[in-house]
C-alpha cells in the first residue's frame, strides 16, 4: 500500500461531511460476514467508538481480509460515508485494505466480556479492551488537567528526586536501594557497613516528594510535584499499591484553611475538567461501571465542600449508632470502614477532616494550641475514602525539633530540613493527592489495580 498519512478515528468521526481516500489504521474488534458484504469494527484507541469498515466482494483480498481474526491490525483505505446503520453516523467504505498484522483464534480479548480479574493477568493486552481503552484515555487527560491547574495558577513544576535517603511518612514503608551484594555486604562491627554503599548512605525509593517539596515552596512560594511514590506497605487492599503517582502542592505563606481551600479548588477544577473533554469515556462508565456517575461528579462541581474535626468525627461515628469492625475511639487512627461511613452515610459527599490527634500523624505536621492534636486535614469522598492527606506544617524551629525528638528522628538525617525554619522560615502547608485513587473515584473502577497501567502490589510485577 502506498504511504498515505494516517488519520486518527476520533479525527475520522468528528468529521462533518464525507470525505475520500482517507487511511485509517488500527485494531480489528469484530468481523462480521453478511451476504455479498462483510463489516469489520476498527479500533486504533484514539476514542471510545470503532470506525465500522463496510468490505465488498470486489477488494482484491476480500477472502483473506473477511477471515481475520479479533486483534488483527490492519491498513484501510476508502471513503467515509454517512452510515445506512443506526448508531452511527459515518462508515467507511474499503477500497484497499493492507493486514498488517495477523491474529489468530488463541487472541484471548475476543467477544465475551471478561472479569477485571482476568483482564490483570493479560496487562500486555486489556489497553486493547473497551474499558481499559476508557480508563487509561482519562488518566492521560487527567495528567494534563493537573499541570494545567497549577500552571495556570503559578505554581512551579519540581521534580523531587525518586531516590532518598528520608522515610518522609516515618512509617518504615521504604524499598531499599543498594548496589551491595546481598550475600556478601561489606560489615562493620557485626553491621552492614552503608558508607560502603553506592550512595554512602542507606537509601531507598521515596514515599513523598514533600520534604523536598517544602524546601522549593520557601524559595518558589507555590510548588507542584507530580510524580511516582513507592510504598513498601504489604497490604493487599483495592486502594493501595506499591508503586503509584502523587501530586503533592505545597504552599507558602499559607495555613490549614487555605490549604483545604486548594484541594476543594482542586478537585472541582479536574471533575470539571473531565466532563468537559472526556465525556464519551464517562459516559461508558456511567452506563457500565458505577451508574449515577455523571450526576454524582456534575453535583461534586456545585457543591461546597463540608469540614469537620476528628472530635466531631469520632462523635458523630459513636452516636451513629453503627457496628463497626474496629471501635471507634479518639485516639486511634480511623479505618476505612470508619472514613467511608463518614463520607458515604453521614456527609454523603466529599468531607475534610481535620486537627488529628498528634501520636497518629507524621512529625512534621504543626502542633495546635492544644498540644494534643495537629493542624492535619484528610479529604474522603464517597467509595473511595481518603483521597487526599495533608497538612500545615511545623514552621517553629524549638516546636519541630522537640517533635521530632519524640518521635525518635534523628536531626543529623534532617538537619537541611530545620535550617528551613532558621532561615526565614514561614507559615506553609501543602497536601498529597493519589492519582489513583482520584481515578478510581472518576471512573468507578473499585480497585486501584485497574486504573494504572501496570500495577504492582505485593507479588505481582510482571509486565
Ligand atoms: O496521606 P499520605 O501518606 O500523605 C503524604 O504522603 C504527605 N507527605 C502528603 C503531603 O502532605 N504532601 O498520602 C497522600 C495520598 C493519600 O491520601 C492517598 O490518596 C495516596 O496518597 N496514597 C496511596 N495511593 C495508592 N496506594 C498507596 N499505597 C497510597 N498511600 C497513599
Ligand atoms: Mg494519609
Amino acid at each position: 500500500m502506498e504511504r498515505r498519512s494516517r488519520v486518527s478515528v476520533k479525527n475520522l468521526l468528528a468529521m462533518s461531511e464525507p470525505v475520500t481516500d482517507v487511511c485509517v489504521k488500527g485494531w480489528v474488534r469484530s468481523v462480521r460476514r453478511g451476504k455479498g458484504v462483510a463489516f469489520i469494527a476498527l479500533n486504533d484507541g484514539s476514542c471510545f467508538a470503532s470506525v465500522q469498515v463496510v468490505l465488498d466482494p470486489q477488494l482484491d483480498n476480500y477472502a483473506a481480509v473477511t477471515k481475520v481474526g479479533t486483534g488483527a491490525c490492519l491498513a484501510v483505505v476508502g471513503q467515509m460515508v454517512e452510515s445506512p446503520a443506526s448508531g452511527q453516523d459515518w462508515e467507511l467504505q474499503a477500497s484497499k485494505v493492507e493486514i498488517i498484522g495477523q491474529a489468530d483464534e488463541d487472541y484471548p480479548l475476543q467477544k465475551k466480556r471478561h472479569s477485571f480479574e482476568y483482564l490483570r493477568s493479560i496487562a500486555h493486552l486489556r489497553p486493547r479492551s473497551n474499558t481499559f481503552g476508557a480508563v487509561f484515555r482519562l488518566r492521560s487527560s487527567l495528567a494534563f488537567a493537573v499541570h494545567k491547574f497549577f500552571q495556570e495558577r503559578g505554581f512551579m513544576y519540581v521534580q523531587t528526586p525518586i531516590i532518598t535517603a528520608n522515610d518522609c511518612e516515618g512509617a518504615g514503608e521504604m524499598f531499599r536501594v543498594t548496589t551491595l551484594d546481598p550475600l556478601n555486604p561489606p560489615r562493620s562491627a557485626d553491621q552492614i557497613d552503608w558508607k560502603e554503599d553506592f550512595f554512602g548512605q542507606r537509601t531507598g525509593l521515596t514515599v513523598s516528594g514533600q520534604l523536598q517539596g517544602e524546601l522549593f515552596a520557601t524559595a518558589f512560594s507555590d510548588i507542584y510535584t507530580f510524580g511516582p511514590t513507592f510504598r513498601a506497605e504489604n497490604s493487599n487492599t483495592s486502594r493501595h499499591a506499591a508503586e503509584f503517582w502523587m501530586i503533592e502542592p505545597e504552599i507558602a505563606f499559607a495555613d490549614l484553611k487555605d490549604n483545604c481551600r486548594l484541594g476543594e479548588e482542586f478537585l472541582r477544577y479536574v471533575v470539571v475538567y473531565a466532563l468537559e473533554n472526556c465525556r464519551e469515556d464517562l459516559d461508558f462508565f456511567n452506563q457500565r461501571i458505577e451508574k449515577g456517575l455523571i450526576d454524582k461528579l456534575e453535583a461534586l462541581a456545585g457543591a461546597e465542600f463540608r469540614t469537620v474535626s476528628y472530635t466531631e468525627a469520632i462523635e458523630l461515628l459513636r452516636k451513629s449508632g453503627q457496628n463497626f469492625e474496629f471501635p471507634v475511639e479518639w485516639g486511634h487512627d480511623l479505618q476505612s470502614e470508619h472514613e467511608r461511613f463518614l463520607t458515604e452515610q453521614i456527609f454523603n459527599g466529599p468531607v475534610f477532616v481535620t486537627d488529628y490527634p498528634k501520636q497518629i500523624k507524621a512529625f512534621y505536621m504543626r502542633m495546635n494550641d492544644d498540644d494534643k492534636t495537629v493542624a492535619a486535614m484528610d479529604l474522603l469522598v464517597p467509595r473511595v475514602g481518603e483521597i487526599i492527606g495533608g497538612s500545615q506544617r511545623e514552621e517553629r524551629y524549638d516546636i519541630l525539633r522537640r517533635r521530632m525528638a519524640d518521635q525518635g528522628i534523628a536531626e543529623d538525617d534532617l538537619d537541611w530540613y530545620l535550617d528551613i525554619r532558621r532561615w526565614g522560615t514561614c507559615p506553609h502547608a501543602g497536601f498529597g493527592l493519589g492519582f489513583e485513587r482520584l481515578l478510581m473515584y472518576l471512573t468507578g473502577m473499585e480497585n486501584i489495580r485497574d486504573v494504572i497501567p501496570f500495577p504492582r502490589t505485593p507479588g505481582h510485577a510482571r509486565f
